[in-house]
């Protein structure tokens, strides 16, 4: 049975090598799972050399310790790696017929990424981004060819977080809807098909959950009473190790986007920036204590 709103799976196109713009934390985590589960070659690009190596050099040390652990043999191990590569050059991409991005959260920054990779791929490419919370109809709002740009949303971890939400704008054909569902099915996903909305179905959920545990800091809860609050419905993670996990700069533009679409639903915590600009993690969570870092 189709999953709601799912077009017909005969009309995906097939995927023979995948292109990752981007090679920070998310993009590096899903170019392996593309390696891993579709066996074909992945290219990866960004800004300068220092990021690519950065990005190629995770991928091997994961692939490494899968292999050391016994979850991919030696030879799986070497496959994988020998798919993986990376390059400052994009012309590199003319070959793929997926491409995705995860590249920094905004607008102007992502349009310009496809403005640049659309005439360098063919027509039948499939476009797709990970955005978490920009719209993507206006992404590919200069795009030759919206209709071939998707929304493919990851969560972190992405080895171990069984979904994807798959964004569908108004402007997406069937194909690309296809392909995208064809992919997430050939990783070991679940995907559910979500419209163009902010926040689309998760980050409103996780938005709220944010905002209120800011909200209890703000009116002075401790972070560490805080953050076991969620244990009890059992949740894996409290809030601010959650937040910790995602990356606080990440966190702090999703609640401004929910905050900028839903002023009267979120809540805009005016010490969220303050906690995102500090370096490094702000909870040590050890045998149910919880160590506040952010003094
Ligand atoms: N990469 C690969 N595998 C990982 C991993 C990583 N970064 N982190 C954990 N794992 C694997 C471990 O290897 C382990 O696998 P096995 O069971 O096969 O050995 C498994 O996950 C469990 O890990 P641990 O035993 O080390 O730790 P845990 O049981 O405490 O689980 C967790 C860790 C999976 C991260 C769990 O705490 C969890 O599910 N947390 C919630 C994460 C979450 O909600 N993510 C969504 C965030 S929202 C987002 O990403 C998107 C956005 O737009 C903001």
């Amino acid at each position: 049975k189709r999953p709601a709103g799912a077009p017909d799976k005969a009309l995906a196109k097939p995927v023979k090598k995948v292109g990752v713009i981007g090679a920070g934390l998310m993009a590096s985590q899903f170019a392996l799972l593309f390696a891993r589960k579709l066996r074909v070659p992945v290219v990866i690009t960004d800004l300068d050399q220092a990021r690519v190596d950065k990005g190629v050099a995770y991928i091997r040390g994961e692939v490494d310790a899968m292999r050391d652990k016994g979850r991919l043999s030696p030879d799986d191990a070497n496959q994988v790696k020998a798919l993986v590569s990376g390059t400052t050059d994009k012309t590199q991409f003319a070959d793929c017929d997926w491409v995705i991005e995860a590249v920094f959260e905004e607008l102007g920054v992502k349009q310009q990424v496809f403005a640049e990779i659309e005439p360098i791929v063919a027509e039948t490419a499939v476009l797709a981004t990970n955005t978490s919370s920009l719209s993507v109809e206006e992404i590919g709002a200069n795009l030759a060819h919206p209709e071939r740009l998707v929304g493919f949303h990851f969560f972190n971890p992405v080895a171990v977080m069984p979904l994807i939400e798959v964004v569908n704008t108004p402007a997406t054909d069937d194909a690309t809807l296809a392909t995208a569902m064809g992919i997430a099915r050939k990783l070991g996903k679940s995907a559910v098909i979500t419209a163009d909305r902010p926040g689309f179905v998760v980050n409103r959920l996780l938005a709220k959950v944010m905002g209120e545990a800011a909200r209890a800091l703000d009116e002075g809860t401790p972070l560490p009473v805080v953050e076991r609050s969620l244990a009890p419905i059992g949740l894996p993670m409290g809030p601010f190790e959650l937040i910790d996990l995602v990356g606080w700069k990440v966190a702090a533009h999703v609640q401004d986007t929910m905050v900028g679409a839903f002023p009267e639903r979120f809540y805009a915590s005016p010490n969220l920036h303050a906690l995102a600009e500090i370096d490094g993690p702000l909870v040590k969570t050890k045998q149910g204590k919880v160590e506040d870092l952010s003094k």
